[in-house]
């Protein structure tokens, strides 16, 4: 059976200063990550009826740090705008204290209906959700493993679909930076997870 890999870029230089959005670097620490991936998933991938291991691709965003992050892996490699982070508009590279203190209204809105609250010039986990449909559509058309090396909100949208979880509980899913999520669909149409953390 062929499996599917999810995973956060690396920590980025932004995730330390607790910035979003942005288009940083990977830091010391997502570097180390990023050298680790390779060797975890090489010994995770599943063999064909033949005996011989299944092709694997790796699809990034277009962002700096999921292209550093899949760097290593001996994959072919697919960059995906429609993978790129959830768009912060006019709050990208603020703190969540920053607009909690310049903006409360915008904050309190978000945290009210995170799922539909779109950022001034921004998206919302809605929109995200919408323009993820063609990655989602070749996933599903594609027979090869997947290593989909993406961001918080958009593997958010991505697990929640696959693992068939209320569109209300996925702007809050767990998504650690760190661990790679491996998906194996089972006979009976839904998938089986199991969570690697490493670093
Ligand atoms: O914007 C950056 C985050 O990855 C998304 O997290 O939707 O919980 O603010 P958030």
């Amino acid at each position: 059976m062929r499996k599917i890999w999810l995973t956060r870029h690396g920590e980025s230089e932004y995730n330390e200063r607790a910035l979003l959005g942005g288009d940083s670097n990977i830091s010391p620490a997502g570097q180390i990550y990023a050298r680790l991936l390779p060797d975890v998933i090489v010994d995770r991938i599943p063999l064909t009826l033949e005996g011989a291991t299944m092709p694997v691709s790796v699809w990034t965003s277009t962002l700096r740090r999921t292209i550093q992050t899949a760097e290593l892996l001996p994959f072919p490699k697919l960059r995906w705008k429609a993978l790129d982070e959830i768009q912060a508009g006019i709050f990208d590279g603020w703190t969540y204290e920053e607009i909690a203190d310049k903006h409360p209204e915008e904050y309190a809105a978000r945290k009210r209906d995170k799922l539909r609250y779109r950022y001034p010039s921004g998206e919302s986990y809605m929109d995200v959700i919408q323009r993820l449909e063609p990655v989602i559509i070749e996933i599903e058309r594609e027979r090869e493993c997947v290593v989909v090396v993406a961001h918080q909100a958009i593997l958010r949208a991505l697990y929640g679909y696959f693992m068939k979880i209320p569109l209300s509980d996925v702007p809050r899913l767990e998504i650690p930076l760190h661990t790679l999520i491996e998906l194996v669909p089972t006979p009976d149409g839904r998938m089986a997870e199991e969570r690697i953390p490493f670093n």
